[in-house]
């Protein structure tokens, strides 16, 4: 049986192994997909071994995706712009980088009705998660978007590798106005944090958008929803979108991800 797995540290509540189940299950593929932890400072011998064990892909997740897209032998142009790695595929011994994060961000948003093409858009934060995000949102054709971090720099560097299309940097201090979509790429409300933002930014019209998940509404959410926002989307379905686009990169048949998602809410 083809071999896949995810790979991480720490990887124990991965729900990658219970989603690419359901996804097998779906589409009548026959594949085995594990978890496995690598060590911290071993991620390349592990791929090594992994790649000459005859997997034939696999899910990088933190602390070894900024690795992965060093060490893969091609890279798509989703996986170069996040200068990160969140899928493998293993071809003839070699491995070939993408990464499906952003996609799956994109692909949530439109399976739940916000519509991006023409939209203003409002990115919150500038470390990984941002930077796999900025190039899809861009695809898909938003008028504007914002890319705000309470570290400028980094918030201007994103902007500068997109030079020439509809993004711009500014420092959270100086956003103004409204916009139609908001969205938390920040770890702040992993730490249970919130962001002190005007309030100006959301209207009846804004979705707010974390990628982050929990049973309850996350911070981010709850400023959100206080402000009137029209609807506040938590990251799980960016979870399962994000895993049924590496499923298709596999295995060139895309799962349905409404319907496990539905299940992952109703488990
Ligand atoms: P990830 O890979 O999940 O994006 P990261 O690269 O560590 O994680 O980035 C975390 C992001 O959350 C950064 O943009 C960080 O802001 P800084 O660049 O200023 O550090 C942002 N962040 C974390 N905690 C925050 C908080 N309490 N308020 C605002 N931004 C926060």
């Amino acid at each position: 049986m083809d071999k896949y797995t995810v790979v991480g540290n720490p990887i124990a509540h991965s729900k990658s192994p219970l989603i690419h189940a359901m996804f097998a299950e779906q589409t009548q593929q026959a594949i085995h997909y594990d978890k496995q932890l690598a060590p911290l400072e071993g991620f390349a011998c592990w791929l090594q071994g992994f790649v000459a064990d005859k997997g034939k892909g696999l899910n990088v997740t933190v602390p070894f995706k900024e690795q992965a897209y060093a060490l893969c032998d091609q890279l798509t142009a989703e996986a170069k712009a996040a200068q990160a790695v969140n899928t493998i595929l293993i071809r003839d011994g070699q491995c070939v980088g993408h990464n499906t994060d952003g996609l799956g961000l994109v692909a949530d948003l439109i399976s739940q009705g916000v519509v991006l093409s023409g939209s203003r858009v409002l990115l919150l934060g500038a470390g990984g998660a941002a930077k796999g995000a900025a190039l899809p949102i861009l695809d898909a054709g938003v008028a504007e978007l914002v890319i705000a971090n309470r570290t400028y720099h980094k918030a201007e560097a994103i902007a500068a590798m997109h030079q020439g299309r509809a993004i711009v940097a500014k420092p959270l201090a100086e956003l103004s106005g409204n916009f139609d979509v908001i969205i938390n790429s920040t770890s702040a409300s992993l730490q249970g944090q919130s962001i002190d933002l005007p309030d100006e930014l959301v209207s009846r019209e804004t979705t707010a958008y974390d990628m982050m998940y929990s049973d309850g509404a996350t911070p981010f959410n709850q400023w959100a929803h206080k402000r009137g926002a029209k609807q506040c989307i938590d990251g799980l379905g960016m979870l399962v979108h994000q895993a049924a686009l590496a499923f298709e990169f596999w295995r060139g048949v895309a799962p349905d991800a409404q319907a496990v998602m539905k299940r992952l809410r109703l488990g």
